[in-house]
């Protein structure tokens, strides 16, 4: 694991969601200061919803500089926005609504279309507002992460051969809980991020945090990312540290 990780443990769910939101105002300030953007991807699953909620209520709601902000995700299973299983809906209902964003400021990953073709045309979406080509990577200014149970991220699950992917950005896949086609972006982009942040919550959790912080030689999907030159944050609760040497 790098030796740039930093492990931040918060006493419960709450106080979690609310750290999180806070490096999601702290970070598009000053990426908007610098850039005047500040590019999010954003995971699904149960975990961020708290902090999403927190997204679209005051504080957050005043202090992001929203005119700049682009969110894009992770990863996306393969089901229409009214399914409860898709993030990006679950996203819209728990603060997309609420925040004073463009509909072009918001890149929900193209379920539409075959797998292939809507991971070729979310690629073309993120090269749109990163202007640049197929031969960088984009460098996203925050992405959230969650843990799955047996050590996945985004929808790169153990030993499947999109881990070794080093050219596409975003990769279609099968599998997880609910086991469907996915869209997921790839770990050159996730690792070319300025700041990673996983974010993990409870005590179901605590088995694969201690062997993806402790046992280097499981060669996790979660122990892939290793940002090339950016921030790596742990930022868990105190259950689901709770086994962390
Ligand atoms: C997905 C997520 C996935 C998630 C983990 C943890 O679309 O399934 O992106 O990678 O982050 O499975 O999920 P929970 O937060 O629900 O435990």
């Amino acid at each position: 694991m790098p030796e740039r990780k930093e492990i931040i443990i918060k006493d419960d769910a709450y106080s979690l969601a609310g750290t999180g939101a806070d490096l999601v105002v702290s970070a598009a300030l000053e990426s908007v200061q610098q850039t005047g953007r500040f590019t999010l991807a954003v995971s699904g699953g149960s975990t961020p919803r708290a902090m999403h909620r927190s997204l679209g209520r005051e504080p957050c709601l005043s202090q992001i500089p929203w005119p700049g902000v682009h969110i894009f995700w992770v990863d996306e299973r393969c089901l229409p926005g009214y399914d409860p299983a898709s993030n990006y809906g679950r996203a819209r209902h728990d603060f997309l609504n609420r925040i004073p964003v463009k509909e072009d400021q918001i890149h929900p990953m193209p379920v539409d279309l075959p797998p292939e073709e809507g991971a070729e045309k979310y690629q073309d979406e993120i090269s749109s507002i990163f202007k640049i080509g197929g031969n960088d990577f984009p460098d996203f200014d925050l992405i959230f992460l969650g843990l799955g149970l047996d050590g996945h991220v985004a929808s790169l699950f153990p030993g499947q051969k999109v881990l070794a992917e080093k050219e596409k950005w975003v990769a279609a896949v099968k599998g997880g809980d609910p086991d469907v086609r996915r869209l997921t972006l790839t770990l050159p982009v996730l690792n070319e991020a300025h700041r990673i942040v996983f974010l993990v919550s409870g005590k179901d959790k605590a088995p694969a945090v201690k062997t993806v912080l402790e046992v280097d030689e499981e060669n996790l999907p979660a122990q892939m990312i290793q940002p090339r030159t950016g921030r790596l944050i742990w930022l868990l609760d105190r259950e689901a540290a709770s086994m962390l040497s």
